[in-house]
C-alpha cells in the first residue's frame, strides 16, 4: 500500500511541567533531562471519540477521497469510554463510511499493527482504501498522584489513509509476554457467580525495565528491516520513532550513527501519546512538507506486552 493522507487532533488543554510540579514532587529540569518532555495535551471537556473523528476527517481530506471509498477502518486504542461498541464503529458512523471496521489494542505499537493488517488485507485482494486511526487517552489510565508516570503521557489522535501502491517495503511485529512491567487493571461489573477479587489499579510501570526493552527492541527491529530490504542505515531519510523518551531515541540514533535531523521529535509538545504518537508525528511532517516523495522512512515503536513493531516505506 501507500499512505495517501494523514491527520491528527489534540485536546485543547496544555499541561506544562511547571503545572505538574505544583501537583506532585517533580520539576521541569528532571522531566526535561530524563524524558525531553516540556508539555503535553490532556483531555478535559472534549471526548476521545471527537478527536478520533477529527483526525479521521482530516486524513480523508488530505488524501482527497470520500469516506464512502473506504473498504476497512482499523482503530488502534487502549482505552476509551465505551467498552462496546468499538471506537472504529463510532468513527465509521460519524464520517459516513459504510465499510467493516475493527479495533485493535497493540498498546503503543497499535498504529504499526494497523498498517501491517491493512497491508495484509490489501495483498489478499480484499481492500483498496484503508483508514487507520490511533486514538489514545492515557491521562485516564494513570494516577495523577504518581510522579513516575503522570509526567510522561499525553492524549491525542492520529490517522492515515492507505491506498493502492507498493511503498510499504517491509514490516515487523514482535511480542514477548512481560505483563507485570507495564499494565493497568480496571473494575468490571460485579457478578453473583464470580468470587474473584475485582482490581481497579492505575497504570503500573517499571520504567527502567521498559526503557531497556524499548531501546533493544527498536534497534533490533530497525536492523532487521534494513537487513531484509538490503539498505544501509545511511540510505534512510527519516527515522520516526515512538515519542516516549528522547533518551531512547538518542540511543537508537547513536547506535545507527545517524545525524539528528533524521530523527524528528515532537515529544517536547505532546509527551507519550501511546499509539497516536507515530501518526501525529507523521502528520506534522507531512503538513510541514518535510517528507519528500520517494524518501525512505522507517517507523518504529514499542509498548506494553511487551510488543514492538516497525515498518520501512517509501513516501
Ligand atoms: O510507551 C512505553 C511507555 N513507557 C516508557 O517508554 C518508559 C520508559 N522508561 C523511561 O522513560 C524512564 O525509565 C523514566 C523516564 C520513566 C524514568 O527515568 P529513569 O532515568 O529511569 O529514572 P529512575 O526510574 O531510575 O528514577 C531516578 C530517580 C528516582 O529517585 P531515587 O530513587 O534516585 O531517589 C525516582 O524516584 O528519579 C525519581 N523520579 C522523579 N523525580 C522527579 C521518578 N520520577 C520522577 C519525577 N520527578 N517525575
Amino acid at each position: 500500500m501507500k499512505i495517501i493522507g494523514t491527520g491528527c487532533s489534540h485536546p485543547q488543554k496544555i499541561v506544562t511541567n511547571q503545572m505538574l510540579s505544583q501537583m506532585v514532587d517533580t520539576n521541569d529540569e528532571w522531566i526535561v533531562t530524563r524524558t525531553g518532555i516540556k508539555e503535553r495535551r490532556v483531555v478535559s471537556s472534549e471526548t476521545l471519540e471527537d478527536m478520533a473523528i477529527d483526525a479521521a476527517r482530516k486524513a480523508l481530506g488530505n488524501a482527497g477521497i470520500s469516506a464512502k471509498d473506504l473498504d476497512f477502518i482499523i482503530c488502534s486504542n487502549v482505552v476509551n469510554e465505551y467498552v462496546t461498541p468499538a471506537l472504529s464503529c463510532i468513527i465509521q458512523g460519524a464520517i459516513g463510511a459504510t465499510c467493516p471496521c475493527v479495533d485493535l489494542n497493540g498498546a503503543c505499537v497499535g498504529f504499526l499493527y494497523g498498517i501491517d493488517m491493512a497491508e495484509a488485507y490489501y495483498r489478499s485482494g480484499r481492500v483498496k482504501n484503508v483508514l487507520v486511526v490511533s486514538a489514545e487517552e492515557p491521562s485516564r489510565m494513570l494516577s495523577w498522584e504518581d510522579r513516575t508516570v503522570c509526567v510522561l503521557f499525553g492524549d491525542g489522535a492520529g490517522a492515515a489513509v492507505l491506498s493502492e501502491g507498493d511503498n510499504i517495503l517491509a514490516t515487523r511485529l514482535t511480542a514477548s509476554s512481560s505483563t507485570f512491567s507495564l499494565y493497568q487493571k480496571h473494575e468490571l461489573q460485579p457478578s453473583p457467580f464470580n468470587t474473584k477479587p475485582n482490581s481497579n489499579l492505575p497504570l503500573v510501570m517499571c520504567g527502567q525495565e521498559v526503557f531497556k526493552f524499548a531501546a533493544n527492541a527498536s534497534i533490533s527491529d530497525v536492523r532487521y528491516l534494513l537487513d531484509k530490504t538490503g539498505y544501509q542505515p545511511d540510505a534512510v531519510d527519516k527515522y520516526l520513532l515512538h515519542q516516549a523518551n528522547v533518551r531512547i531515541i538518542e540511543m537508537v540514533r547513536e547506535i545507527l550513527k545517524q545525524p539528528k535531523e533524521k530523527f524528528p521529535l515532537n515529544i517536547q509538545k505532546y509527551g507519550n501519546t501511546s499509539s497516536a504518537s507515530l501518526p501525529i508525528l507523521l502528520d506534522e511532517l507531512n503538513r510541514e512538507g518535510r517528507l519528500k516523495e520517494g524518501e525512505l522512512i522507517v517507523l518504529s515503536a514499542f509498548g506494553a506486552g511487551f510488543v514492538s513493531g516497525s515498518c520501512i516505506m517509501r513516501w
